[in-house]
C-alpha cells in the first residue's frame, strides 16, 4: 500500500499499526487491508464526471459492500452470492448492476425481487428470460485488443463475453430487447479486459459504441442515456509495473464521447466504469511467515505458510509480485530466492525472482504488497487449508472484517 511506513527494528506500519503486531494478534498468512487508501481511491474515481460502480468481484464482503454506499459509488455484482452480500449490507438496490454471460433463472429471479437497478444482457436467451420490468444494458463486444494477458482479454472476438458488434449479434439483440416493451434499454456497456495500460483502448471503444449507437438511433428511433465503459484499469503490481493513467482518461475519454456524439447528432449519454482492481488492489497486503528454508539446490526456496490458495495469481496469469522481509533487520547482503507456497504441487510458487536478505530463516516474517484484488475473492481451501482473514486497518485500529476459516469450517459442510 501507499501508506506503509518503515520502522525501527525492521518493522512496517500500515496506517499506524505494526506489521509484527497484526501477525501476532492475527495469525499469518492474512490479508490486510488500508481502509483509508481505498476510501481515496473510490474518492479520486468519483471526482470524474461519470458514474462509478466497483466491481464487487475483485474483494467484497459485508464491510466492503458498506464502505462502497457510503463512498456514494453504485456496484456491479455477478453472482447470487455478490448480490445476497450487498443486500445483507443494506447497498441500495437501484444503485445495483448484476453481470454475468451465463446467469441462472433464480439469480434473474433474485435481482428482480430485490429490485436491482440494471441488468446488463450478455447472451441472446437470456433476453426472454430476465423478468420485467427491468432497465437494462447490453454489452457489446467491439473487437479491440487492449494487449492484456489473455485469460483477462475480453474485448476481442472469440471469447465468451458480450455481443459482436461485427457480426450483427449485437445488432439482433437489441431488435429482441426493444420487442418486449417490459424491458428498457439504458445503453451499450463494453468491458475491453483487466490490467489495462493503454487509455487508447478505451477511446478507440467510445468510437465504435456511439457508432453503433447512431445505427440504433437510425433504425429504431431510441437514444441512449448511459454509455458503459467496464473497468480493466492497470495497477502497479511492483514499482517497476505500468498502472492506468487515469488523468489521461479524464482528459481524454470524455472529450472524444462529446465530439463523437455531435458528429452523429445524438445527446451525450453520462459514462459508468466499472473499476474494480483499481480501487482496492493496492490497499491490500498478505502477511507470511517463513516455515522452511532449502539452499544448496539450483535455487534457494523460501516456503511461506500460505500460497496458492491465497493468491492463485503467479500461477494463473504469470501474474509477478514483490515481497519483501519484516519484523527484524538483517545486515546480509541481497540474493536470489524462489518464495514458495506450502501446498503439494511445484507449481505453487509466489515469487520466483523474490530479492531477500541471505540470512533468511524460518520464523521470519514476509509481506507481499498489493494484494487487495482478486486475492481473498479468489481464495481456494486447496489441500483443505482454512483461507486467511481480512484484517482492516484504519485511524491505528484493527479489525477483521473476514475471520480466518478454520478445520471445524471445513468440516461444517461435509456429511
Ligand atoms: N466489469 C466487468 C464486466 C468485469 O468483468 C470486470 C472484471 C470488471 C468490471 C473489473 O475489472 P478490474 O477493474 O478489476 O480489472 N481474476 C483476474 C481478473 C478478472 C477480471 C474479470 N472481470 C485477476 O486476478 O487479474
Amino acid at each position: 500500500p501507499d501508506d506503509c511506513a518503515r520502522r525501527p527494528g525492521g518493522d512496517i506500519a500500515l496506517s499506524g499499526v505494526p506489521l509484527t503486531r497484526l501477525a501476532r494478534d492475527h495469525g499469518t498468512p492474512a490479508y490486510v487491508l488500508d481502509v483509508a487508501t481505498i476510501r481515496g481511491r473510490c474518492r479520486e474515481y468519483r471526482a470524474l464526471d461519470a458514474e462509478i460502480a466497483y466491481a464487487a468481484k475483485a474483494f467484497l464482503c459485508r464491510r466492503m459492500a458498506a464502505l462502497v454506499a457510503e463512498e456514494g459509488l453504485s456496484l456491479d455484482v455477478c453472482s447470487a452470492g455478490e448480490l445476497a452480500t450487498a443486500r445483507a449490507a443494506g447497498f441500495p438496490a437501484e444503485r445495483i448492476l448484476l453481470h454475468g454471460n451465463a446467469k441462472p433463472d433464480h439469480e434473474l429471479r433474485l435481482a428482480a425481487d430485490a429490485g436491482v437497478g440494471r441488468v446488463v444482457v450478455d447472451s441472446p436467451d437470456e433476453i426472454d428470460r430476465i423478468p420485467g420490468p427491468q432497465d437494462v444494458l447490453v454489452r457489446v463486444t467491439p473487437d479491440i485488443d487492449a494487449h492484456t494477458h489473455r485469460a483477462v482479454a475480453t474485448g476481442i472476438e472469440d471469447q465468451k463475453f458480450g455481443l459482436s458488434l461485427t457480426s450483427g449479434q449485437a445488432a439482433e439483440a437489441v431488435r429482441r430487447i426493444l420487442a418486449r416493451p417490459d424491458l428498457r434499454l439504458l445503453g451499450l456497456h463494453c468491458h475491453l479486459g483487466s490490467q489495462l495500460s493503454d487509455v487508447a483502448a478505451h477511446v478507440e471503444a467510445v468510437r465504435r459504441l456511439v457508432g453503433f449507437s447512431a445505427d440504433v438511433a437510425v433504425r429504431h428511433g431510441v437514444l441512449f442515456p448511459q454509455l458503459n465503459l467496464g473497468g480493466g484499469h492497470a495497477v502497479r503490481y511492483r514499482a517497476r509495473d505500468a498502472g492506468y493513467d487515469l488523468a489521461a482518461f479524464a482528459a481524454r475519454v470524455p472529450e472524444v464521447l462529446r465530439f463523437e456524439c455531435r458528429k452523429h447528432g445524438l445527446p451525450v449519454p453520462r459514462l459508468t466504469l466499472e473499476p474494480g482492481r483499481a480501487l482496492v488492489a493496492r490497499a491490500g497486503l498478505t502477511l507470511y511467515r517463513v516455515v522452511a528454508v532449502k539452499r544448496g539446490g539450483a535455487r534457494t526456496f523460501v516456503a511461506v505458510d500460505g500460497g496458492f490458495s491465497d493468491n492463485p495469481r503467479p500461477a494463473l496469469y504469470d501474474a509477478r509480485y514483490d515481497v519483501r522481509l519484516f519484523g527484524r533487520t538483517s545486515t546480509a547482503p541481497e540474493r536470489r530466492a524462489a518464495v514458495v507456497g506450502r501446498h503439494c504441487e511445484a507449481g505453487d510458487v509466489l515469487v520466483p525472482d523474490a530479492l531477500l536478505p541471505d540470512d533468511v530463516r524460518p520464523g521470519d516474517l514476509l509481506v507481499v504488497p498489493c494484494t487487495g484484488a482478486y486475492h481473498h475473492s479468489m481464495a481456494s481451501t486447496c489441500n483443505r487449508v482454512g483461507r486467511p482473514p481480512v484484517i482492516a486497518v484504519e485511524d491505528g485500529r484493527a479489525e477483521p472484517w473476514v475471520r480466518r476459516e478454520t478445520d471445524q469450517d471445513l468440516l461444517s459442510r461435509d456429511a
